[in-house]
């Protein structure tokens, strides 16, 4: 007989044993004469039902309804978690139980011969990119490859998937979600993360999603910050740049308002953080700033990046807007000794190469960091540790 996902088939000595006990006279009268004890037990298995069928009727119209109004995030409170959508589901005490396991897998990583796990060697990770990437695909699947699991997918569901043939994203979901075990996301509209976590049956972790959010990116951000510049809520964090349409600095703000993290950000007017978040973090109008050199003094971590072309429409934004709002000579030279700057990654002209040798300069050990810190995420999403 033929062994299926680790099932064993039974043996010789326990088909007798089942032959024998449905062939028991005691195990036929159960099947043909129903005595006393089979009427006590039908209407035990009929209250069973009863009951659960009231639970389930009582989840869907009273419990659940209550549960999103009170404002559970789309992929669950944290202590159960399914999927990653948004950092709103992630608590302070869950971050510090990653941050551990990343630790300890960055360092695993850094021993001679790096890191051999089989954690996961039974797993298998779908990577869907409907936009480009190099860092978060590249890390995740690295993450997935290093503990032993194994990875499928596509880097450009949108030309390679059968999207191409005008296939929803719901119905892709639904479909792959039976081949792995968890499916990574990227898409180019914002809630495409929560709509395929609707349909998902494993869980989806959303790798960016327009101009919405990208939380494991923030994870690895405050990651960084908390290694090089120290506890978040000792932090003054100044972002720059297209603050509007830059995923990845609305998921880093709203992750650093749960530490009390002092924000300044610098933009342009027209690529300013939007209003809702403004009013989510309970920000004041005096934490926005058009230029750097006033602010930059004060920073401790410069989170800077560059303009999202690819989310305005044309001529909406004009030349110079990312050179604008660059590192120079003469603010590098303002800039605090111990100062940290980080990039999401990819630049363009903001930060110039000739800094990358500076001490302050850390994108690039911010983006090595992608590895363990998704390590950490998956093994706890797929085999979590035991409390
Ligand atoms: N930081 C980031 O999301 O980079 P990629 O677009 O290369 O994944």
């Amino acid at each position: 007989m033929e062994r299926v996902s680790g099932i064993e088939p039974p043996s010789s000595a326990w088909k007798a044993d089942i032959i024998s006990h449905y062939t028991t006279p005691a195990c036929s009268s159960f099947y043909k004469e129903r005595d006393d004890s089979s009427l006590i037990c039908d209407r035990m298995q009929e209250s069973v039902l009863i009951t659960s069928l009231i639970l389930f009727v009582l989840f869907y119209t009273v419990i659940l309804p209550v549960a999103l109004t009170w404002g559970i995030p789309p992929g669950g409170p944290v202590s159960e978690i399914q999927h990653v959508i948004s950092v709103d589901q992630f608590t302070p005490e869950w971050i510090a139980e990653l941050f551990e396991r990343a630790k300890y897998w960055k360092r695993s990583l850094c021993r001679p011969g790096g890191v051999a796990s089989a954690v996961l060697s039974s797993r298998m990770m779908i990577s869907l990119f409907y936009e480009p990437s190099t860092r978060t695909r590249l890390s995740f699947e690295s993450a997935m490859n290093r503990l032993g699991g194994r990875v499928i997918g596509t880097e450009d569901a949108e030309q390679f998937s059968s999207a191409t043939k005008g296939e929803t994203l719901e119905d892709t979901i639904h479909v792959v979600s039976g081949y792995g075990d968890v499916i990574v996301l990227r898409h180019k509209e914002r809630g495409a993360a929560v709509r395929a976590a609707a349909v998902s049956t494993v869980p989806i972790i959303n790798a960016g999603d327009g101009d919405g959010e990208h939380p494991t990116q923030a994870l690895l951000d405050l990651f960084t910050i908390q290694e090089t510049a120290g506890p978040p809520k000792d932090q003054h964090v100044v972002f720059v740049g297209d603050l509007n349409k830059g995923r990845t600095v609305h998921s880093l703000a709203r992750l650093l308002s749960k530490y009390g993290t002092s924000m300044s950000f610098v933009s342009p007017e027209h690529l300013a953080i939007p209003e809702h978040l403004c009013g989510e973090l309970g920000l004041s109008s005096a934490c926005e700033y058009r230029s750097l050199d006033v602010v930059i003094e004060r920073a401790t971590v410069i989170y800077m990046t560059r303009t999202q072309n690819e989310r305005h429409h044309e001529g909406q934004v004009g030349a110079g807007d990312g050179s604008d709002y660059g590192l120079t000579r003469e603010l590098v030279a303002w800039m605090r000794h111990d100062t940290v700057v980080l990039h999401p990654l990819p630049r363009n002209s903001e930060i110039p190469t000739w800094f990358d040798q500076d001490p302050r300069a850390h994108y690039i050990d911010q983006a090595h960091r992608g590895v363990p810190l998704r390590m950490a995420l998956l093994e706890m999403l797929l085999n979590p540790l035991p409390e």
